[in-house]
């Protein structure tokens, strides 16, 4: 069983977890304008925190994760008034066809080995003008995670992550801090990356 597929019962339960999302849904609302006819993708959408969230703007947010048993929790949200549509695939081996007109994403892009990988194919998943908005931890030191299993990135410098943004094709990139995790050792900053295909 996988790291996030053992978390999937309690990870609705950690303060950490949901304040966080809500923040970043509040940065997304401020930095987007979301409007009904929208299609979105939920990169790493885990149990639903953001993209439930972002889906009550939206006409329909698709739901993105390798986590079985996080997406049988985000199953159990979903109502017949807001509901996501789950995919259980790694779409960097198996890209989806479908497009999508933003990608949002919160948490995730850290557990992402090869980002020119994962930009370049998640540009042939968005619809021309598309944006993204990914939220994530600015650099840190490797003490956000008690077990770094599966953390390919100690948070993100932002020269160098909107330098492989912009190689990726997309412009109009933006990178602001949103948020600060207070953990008992430590304070982490959170920013909110958004840009636009190109
Ligand atoms: C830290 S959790 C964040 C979940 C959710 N976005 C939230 O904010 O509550 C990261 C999620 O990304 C998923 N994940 C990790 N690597 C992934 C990949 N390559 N493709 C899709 N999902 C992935 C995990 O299964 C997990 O659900």
């Amino acid at each position: 069983m996988s790291h996030f597929d053992e978390r999937a019962q309690h990870w609705d339960k950690g303060d950490i977890q949901v304040n966080g999302a809500m923040r970043i849904a509040q940065a997304i609302n401020n930095a987007i304008e979301l409007h009904q006819e929208m299609e979105i993708m939920d990169f790493g959408v885990g149990t639903g925190l953001l993209g439930f969230e972002i889906a009550k703007s939206v006409k329909k947010v698709y739901g993105v994760d390798t986590s079985p048993k996080m997406l049988e929790k985000l199953e159990e949200k979903n109502t017949a008034q807001l509901s996501i549509t789950p995919y259980c695939q790694d779409i960097i081996k198996e890209p989806l066809a479908q497009k999508f007109d933003g990608l949002v994403s919160s948490m995730t892009l850290h557990h992402v080995k090869n980002l020119e990988d994962f930009f370049t194919t998640i540009r042939t998943n968005l619809k021309q003008n598309g944006f993204i908005a990914i939220a994530d931890l600015e650099s840190e030191d490797g003490t956000f995670h008690s077990d770094n299993a599966g953390v390919f990135h100690f948070g993100f410098d932002e020269e160098e992550l909107c330098a492989i943004v912009k190689n990726c094709g997309f412009s109009d990139v933006k990178f602001e801090n949103i948020n600060t995790i207070n953990k008992p050792h430590k304070d982490f900053g959170v920013f909110l990356l958004s840009a636009k295909v190109n």
